[in-house]
């Protein structure tokens, strides 16, 4: 039904609740920094569970590129990094997903040099790496006078300052770590439960990391061994499956979702009026009918997901009341507002804050995706919409959901793909 390039837009027909059963992919967030950590071991590695998604055969792309030796089997990839002999990324790798930004660090471990090139992926705002450059400065290496994206030099440990928990240069300075002598200590870092998972496959291969969880994380210098490890099942797409089953209504059961990695944005629906059973290997959802939770403002872990704001808002759009919810973590991620306006939600812009007030009905309309989690969001309101939404720019979703139509079509909604 999906999958090739030639597939463009989702006609969705609403307004029909969606019932059933789903499995939870393996995270995007998590395997993307993986893929990237594979090029910091010594020996062939194996990750499990790896989503097919359109940034992760980029983050293949680029492991190729490198050298490696990549093959799939089934739902695992086998990843062997002896062969890479190239550190330097082309533009055009770099510029496909935002997630390219995460070789820099494991390839200055390696090489003792890496380029950190702006890398691509939504338009959420200014993206800059200033805190990856720092961190790298931080553990001794020196910017290029002529190149000022090449950074080179042997890597001593040291104590790290982030100006704000930033994931990816959380990410990337753990990795950048590995290849110091001695200990860094990696002060103020993000809690994400990616970011565990990335230390664990590090784990699996002999790294000594120990503060993954909390702001304080502390890596002793040494490139891992040969490691295996299963991604986390995806957070944001079970939000995302939540968020929609609350829109449309009904009872859906997300199978392998970890309630405990996406709590507020469950409290928050429940708070909505949606009823939800958390269990040990899946979450149990009901929902009919909603009113406001109040304010929602996003947050690093653990508040409020940022990847969460536009599924929850299109959950929103029918519930009684107004809802207020502000994005803190990026600059400009409001691109769903004209979409979801079009199918007729009432939302006033506020700088970062939008006033949503319930309205009793949607129409289908015909949109565009200018982003992953916009998109998906577009997708949740259309399924509540009365009559047809077409949504173009499907490759975004595409990006980050895997199987996304079919899922839907489990859950009963009239979805198609053209
Ligand atoms: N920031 C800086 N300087 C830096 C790095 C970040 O100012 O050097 C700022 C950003 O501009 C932003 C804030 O810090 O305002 C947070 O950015 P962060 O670095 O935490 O985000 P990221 O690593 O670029 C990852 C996810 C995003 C997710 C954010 C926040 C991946 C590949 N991307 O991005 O996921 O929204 O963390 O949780 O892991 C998505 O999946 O749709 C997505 C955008």
């Amino acid at each position: 039904m999906e999958g090739g390039e030639y597939v463009k837009s989702l006609l969705i027909r609403g307004g029909k609740p969606l019932f059933g059963e789903i499995p939870v992919s393996g995270s995007k967030n998590a395997v993307l920094p993986m893929l990237a950590a594979a090029t910091a071991f010594r020996e062939p590695c194996r990750i499990r569970g790896v989503p097919e998604l359109t940034d992760v055969d980029a983050a293949l792309e680029i492991l190729v590129y490198l050298g490696a030796e990549v093959h799939r089997d089934g739902a695992d990839l086998l990843i062997d990094p002896r062969p890479i002999c190239r550190w330097r990324l082309p533009e055009a790798l770099m510029g496909k997903m935002r997630g390219s930004v995460f070789f820099a660090g494991p390839l200055l471990a390696r090489f003792g040099r890496c380029a950190l090139t702006p890398p691509g992926g939504c338009p959420l705002g200014d993206r800059p790496v200033n805190f990856h450059a720092q961190g790298f400065l931080a553990l001794g290496a020196e910017r290029d006078k002529n190149d000022p994206e090449v950074f080179s030099g042997r890597l001593t440990g040291n104590e790290i300052f982030l100006p704000y928990p930033s994931v990816g240069a959380t990410e990337n300075l753990i990795l950048g770590a590995l290849g110091a002598d001695g200990t860094t200590v990696i002060h103020n870092a993000a809690r994400e439960p990616e970011i565990e998972c990335l230390c664990a496959f590090l784990r699996s291969g002999g790294a000594k990391i120990a503060g993954d969880g909390t702001n304080r994380i502390v890596i002793t210098g040494a490139m891992p061994g040969s490691g295996d490890f299963a991604v986390i099942p995806d957070r944001m797409e079970a939000a995302t499956f939540a968020c929609a089953a609350a829109s449309a209504g009904g009872k859906v059961r997300l199978e392998g979702a970890e309630h405990r990695h996406f709590g507020p944005v469950l409290d928050a629906l429940e708070r909505a009026g949606c009823q939800i059973r958390r269990q040990e290997s899946h979450i149990i959802m009901e929902s009919a009918g909603l009113h406001s939770p109040g304010e929602i403002s996003t947050k690093p872990y653990p508040g409020f997901p940022t990847d969460a704001q536009a599924a929850f808002m299109a959950a929103m759009l029918r519930a009684e009341g107004e809802t207020v919810i502000r994005e803190t973590v990026f600059d400009h991620r409001m691109h769903h507002v004209p979409g979801l306006r079009a199918m007729g939600g009432d939302i006033e812009l506020e700088g970062n804050a939008a006033h949503i007030r319930g309205v009793k009905k949607l129409a289908g309309a015909e949109v565009r995706a200018s982003d992953l989690r916009g998109g998906a969001a577009l997708a949740a309101a259309a399924l509540a919409a009365e009559g047809e939404t077409r949504i173009d720019g499907l490759h975004h979703i595409l990006r980050g959901y895997e199987h996304f139509a079919e899922k839907l079509h489990a859950l009963g909604a009239d979805v198609r793909t053209v």
